[in-house]
């Protein structure tokens, strides 16, 4: 299992952001409860802390070799999953968010920064929560670039060359969360992407 854990950072971070951040979290595993390719969310400890499935294998970042035939196919069915249960991750260019199992299948972890659908009908919330779901789906076909080039399609060519209005604004959101919560709860240093 996997601790997402606020309680020791520091006490002004713990008591105004971790709560967020482990709410936003929990709210999204709870909705993707059934969906296959995102963590199982195991047990809620308190505001500050959750328990998450962990998922045996490498993220897209620390792995080496070439990554399993289909693997960006069965990415892209997992994030329309995550869509269509209302719910944008939002920072699916960090390497890091993306695991290979060990038997091969995609996962996504790290839902801190994600967006969730409003419930009503908001044409303006609509419309924004369609463009982060458009940054996650280009997202996905950078990852793919990045480390399965040969197998990008000419439809995905055409994609990753027609720019995303608020990509740019979404994938800031994204940062700035990841490395919010990097801060707190390691001491590793921030990084750009
Ligand atoms: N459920 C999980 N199963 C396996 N590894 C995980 C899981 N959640 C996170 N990790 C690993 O921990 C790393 C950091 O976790 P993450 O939730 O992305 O936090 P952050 O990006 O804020 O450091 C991920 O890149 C991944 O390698
Ligand atoms: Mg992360």
């Amino acid at each position: 299992m996997v601790v997402k854990d606020f309680r020791r950072s520091d006490p002004l971070f713990r008591l105004l952001i971790g709560p967020i951040l482990i709410r936003r979290e929990r709210g999204a595993l709870k909705k993707l409860s059934d969906v296959e390719g995102v963590p199982h969310l195991v047990e809620s400890i308190n505001r500050y802390a959750i328990v998450i499935e962990h998922i045996d294998g490498k993220s897209l970042r620390d792995s080496c070799g070439p990554v399993p035939e289909g693997f960006f196919d069965r990415l892209a069915e997992v994030v329309r999953a995550v869509h269509e249960r209302g719910v944008t991750h939002c920072d699916l260019r960090s390497s890091g968010n993306v695991i290979v199992a060990n038997d091969g299948s995609p996962y996504i972890v790290d839902f801190a920064a994600c967006v969730l659908q409003g419930r009503g009908w908001n044409p303006f919330i609509n419309f924004l929560f369609r463009q982060f779901a458009a940054a996650d789906d280009h997202a996905v076909l950078i990852l793919k670039r990045k480390h399965a080039p040969e197998a990008l399609r000419p439809e995905d060519v055409e994609q990753l060359a027609t720019p995303i209005p608020y990509e740019q604004f979404a994938r800031s959101f994204g940062i700035a969360v990841r490395n919010l919560t990097r801060r707190l709860l390691t001491r590793a240093r921030p990084d750009k992407g």
